[in-house]
C-alpha cells in the first residue's frame, strides 16, 4: 500500500487529523512517510497548511503541496476566481507516484469530500485515486448524520471501480450520544467497508509527542495499528446493538 487516499464525507470531518494519526502510526512502525496535499484552500502563503499541520503532529514526514489558494472554497473554484493555473487529477497521480518511488507511504489528502472539483473539467481527488488504483480511506463523523453522506462516498468510489479501504471516525466523543454508538455498527454496514480506527475528540489539540505515542491505538492493524473495532464497540457502547 504505497499510496493511500484519505477522502471524508465532506469538509471539517478530521481529514488532516486522521492523516496526522496515520502518518505517526507509521512512522512508529519504521516506515519513511509522505503527505501531499492535493490543493491547499483558505490559506496565504506564509500560513501553514494541512501539510504542516500533519507534519506539526506526526513528526518527520515529506510535505508536498501541488497548488495554493486564498479563499476557502473548493480548488477550482478558487483557482478560477484567483486567475491561478488549477490542479488536475493527472498532476495529483503523478506527484504521488513519484513520492511513492522514495517513500514507504504516501498519503494524498484531498480538500473537503470526494467529488469536490479541482479543475474545470470536474477533475475530482477521485480520478486521481483512479490514475493511481490507489485504495481510499474514508474519515466520517461520529454522529447523526453520518451513514448517508458515508455510504455516498462508498458508493461513489465503487461505481468508479474503486474499493473504500475502511473508514476511520474522524473524531470520537468523551460522551457518545445513541447516534454515534449504533453507528459503530451502522458505518461499516453501509459502507461495505471496515471500521479501521477512530480518533478521539480534542486529539488534535494534543502535545505533539502525546499525539505520536498514542496515535497507533486509534488505528486497526490494517494502518499498522493495534486499534480493535469489536473491543471498541463493546468499550463505547454497551448495549446499542
Ligand atoms: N479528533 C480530533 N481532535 C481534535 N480536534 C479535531 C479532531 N478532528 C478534527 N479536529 C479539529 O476540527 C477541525 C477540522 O479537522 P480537520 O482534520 O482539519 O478536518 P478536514 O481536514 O476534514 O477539513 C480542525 O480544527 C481540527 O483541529
Ligand atoms: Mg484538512
Amino acid at each position: 500500500m504505497p499510496v493511500l487516499v484519505i477522502t471524508g464525507t465532506g469538509t471539517e470531518v478530521g481529514k488532516t487529523v486522521v492523516t496526522a494519526a496515520v502518518a505517526a502510526t507509521a512512522l512508529a512502525a519504521g516506515r519513511s512517510v509522505a503527505v501531499l496535499k492535493a490543493a491547499q484552500t483558505g490559506v496565504r502563503p506564509d500560513e501553514p497548511g494541512d501539510a504542516a499541520e500533519v507534519a506539526r503532529l506526526a513528526g518527520p514526514v515529506t510535505t508536498a503541496e501541488l497548488a495554493r489558494y486564498p479563499e476557502p472554497l473548493a480548488p477550482a473554484t478558487a483557482a478560477r476566481r484567483a486567475g491561478l493555473a488549477p490542479v488536475h487529477p493527472h498532476e495529483v497521480a503523478e506527484a504521488a507516484a513519484k513520492l511513492a518511488t522514495e517513500h514507504d507511504l504516501v498519503l494524498v489528502e484531498g480538500a473537503g469530500g470526494l467529488l469536490v472539483r479541482f479543475d474545470a473539467a470536474g477533475g475530482t481527488l477521485a480520478d486521481a485515486a483512479r490514475l493511481l488504483s490507489a485504495p481510499v480511506l474514508v474519515v466520517a463523523p461520529a454522529g447523526l448524520g453520518t451513514l448517508n453522506s458515508t455510504e455516498l462516498t462508498a458508493r461513489e468510489l465503487r461505481s468508479r471501480g474503486l474499493e473504500p479501504a475502511g473508514i476511520v471516525i474522524g473524531s470520537w466523543p468523551t460522551a457518545p450520544d445513541l447516534a454515534a454508538r449504533c453507528n459503530l455498527a451502522d458505518l461499516p454496514d453501509v459502507a461495505g467497508a471496515p471500521l479501521l480506527g477512530s480518533v478521539p475528540a480534542g486529539s488534535g489539540v494534543l502535545a505533539p509527542t502525546v499525539f505520536r505515542a498514542a496515535a497507533p491505538q486509534w488505528l486497526a492493524p490494517r494502518l499498522d495499528g493495534s486499534w480493535d473495532a469489536e473491543a471498541f464497540r463493546v468499550r463505547e457502547a454497551p448495549g446499542a446493538f
